[in-house]
């Protein structure tokens, strides 16, 4: 079995010779499609157009890292710092988390998604309110920054508004519908605590530290939001693309309210100077080691082999363990100590890079093509399989390139060594940029009806049912 779960093979496709102009001939495959549209819990392309978005931010974020090091070497607080920050956590994070949420809610929850066209409209507004933050945030330019923010706001509304009716009815009883649904309430708390940060520059109304608000809302978003999504969606993607012997754990939803919790009262202590940061910080952490056990089991007892989606997962468990010895680190020194300023870029590498990145890069080859090949079923444009919209030969240099860079980087900024942190940024973004260059050709036949080289060129081909 190849590297993504593919629908079991049972269709021998003639040749292939059809010209990509040509009409696409009125088969059963679009017949089958015609069906496939009339499903409304099928969502067509509205999940890639959100990878396109996240991908095109990715690439922008992986490009700007060499020449934002030197900011980021001399203190984390800064213009440049602010605006590559976000791109990273809005427009390819949450990007990615909201393609795959539209995915997978109707169809997990088999609710279909109440106004799916306005998915269209709150896409363009999320992808414009985002490239506002970050132009105004490198401008420096606060009013400017939160009336973008406003809009994003305002996106994250749309986007809960389609999603939590769906979600609701299983709160409590579905683990990865739980996790989800926890998820989305911390996405709308820390992205109005982020504009209320902003809308402050302007008007001083909030009073408390710049730096202990910041990393309240930024704990908010990376805890709340970002990682309370994957542990939910791991619990949902890995037993069917691992096939373990063990069961997903009834304890699993215990270990999302306890991250809950956990993350809440961490963010509150350094939202209002109630102290105990460090307590809550450990409990965070104990609450994620809990989700690394379990999925560790699945891991260890699966059917299936290994393959680049594992791997980028495995790496991003250990950028978790470098991120959470490396927040337990910041409780206990500061952020504005001179040790708090050379751990805190390490931290937010290790988590932003080595443990987010590296799951939606590994979770990327697995749901990307596939979502492909059904959007192209659903127009009734020539099958392709999943192996053909696939780029195999360049994964180990993403693999390597991204995850030695990140590695360098955060050697570099705990050595405070400028030069080091230049060569691992510039290792970093290669990986980076040869990933969302061929993620961006598999998501383009969702655009067109052309068929890949390497389909065109077969005579015989086994195609997914
Ligand atoms: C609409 C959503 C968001 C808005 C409006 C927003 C706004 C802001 C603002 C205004 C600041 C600077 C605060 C200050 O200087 O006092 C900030 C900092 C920060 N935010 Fe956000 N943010 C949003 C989403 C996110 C997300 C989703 C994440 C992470 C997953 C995140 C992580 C961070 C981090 C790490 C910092 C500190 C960066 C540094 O010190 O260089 N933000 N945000």
């Amino acid at each position: 079995m190849p590297e993504s779960a593919q629908p079991s093979p049972n269709r021998i496709a003639g040749s292939n010779k059809r010209k990509s102009s040509e009409p696409v001939a009125r088969t059963s495959n679009y017949h089958q499609s015609v069906t496939a549209n009339a499903d409304p819990l099928r969502i067509g392309r509205i999940p890639i157009c959100f990878f396109v978005v996240s991908v095109f931010f990715f690439l922008i974020g992986v490009c700007a890292m060499p020449f934002a090091a030197p900011y980021v070497a001399e203190f984390f607080y800064q213009a440049v710092v602010l605006a590559v920050v976000h791109t990273f956590t809005l427009g390819w994070i949450t990007a990615a988390i909201m393609g795959v949420m539209y995915r997978y809610v109707p169809a997990l929850t088999r609710v279909p998604i109440r106004w799916p066209r306005v998915a269209y409209a709150q896409l363009a507004i999320f992808a414009i309110g985002v490239s506002g933050m970050v132009a105004h945030f490198e401008l420096g330019a606060w009013f400017g920054l939160w009336l973008a923010a406003i809009a994003v706001v305002i996106s994250i509304i749309m986007f809960a508004a389609n999603l939590a009716p769906c979600l609701w009815a299983q709160f409590g009883s579905g683990v990865a519908e739980t996790g989800m649904m926890l998820a989305l309430g911390f996405l709308i708390t820390t992205a109005s605590l982020g504009t209320l940060l902003g809308i402050d520059k302007t008007y001083d109304f909030l009073g408390g530290n710049v730096l202990t608000n910041i990393s309240g809302h930024a704990h908010l978003a990376a805890i709340g939001w970002v990682t309370m999504s994957i542990c939910a969606v791991s619990y949902r993607m890995l037993p069917a693309f691992l096939l373990p012997t063990v069961p997903l754990p009834r304890h699993a939803l215990w270990q999302l309210y306890a991250l809950a919790a956990s993350v809440s009262a961490l963010a509150v202590s350094l939202l209002f100077g109630l102290g105990g940061e460090t307590i809550f910080a450990v409990t965070t952490a104990a609450a994620l080691v809990w989700w690394v056990v379990i999925i560790g089991r699945m891991v260890a007892r699966r059917r299936m082999p290994l393959g680049w989606t594992p791997r980028h997962a495995l790496a991003g468990i250990a950028g978790l363990a470098v991120a959470i010895a490396l927040g337990i680190a910041l409780t206990l020194t500061g952020g504005d100590s001179y040790w708090g300023a050379r751990i805190a870029p390490g931290y937010a590498l290790a988590g932003l890079l080595g443990f987010f990145s590296n799951f939606i890069i590994g979770m990327s080859y697995q749901l990307f093509p596939g979502f492909v090949a059904r959007a192209r079923q659903g127009r009734g444009w020539a099958a392709v399989t999943i192996a053909e919209l696939s780029v195999m030969r360049t994964r180990w240099f993403v693999f390597g390139a991204f995850n030695a860079g990140v590695a360098v980087m955060i050697a570099g900024f705990m050595a405070g060594s400028l030069g080091t942190i230049q060569a691992g940024a510039i290792l970093g973004a290669a990986g980076g940029a040869a990933y969302a260059l061929t993620t961006m050709w598999t998501l383009s036949f969702a655009f067109r009806a052309a068929v890949p080289a390497a389909a065109a060129q077969s005579a015989l081909r086994i195609l997914p049912e």
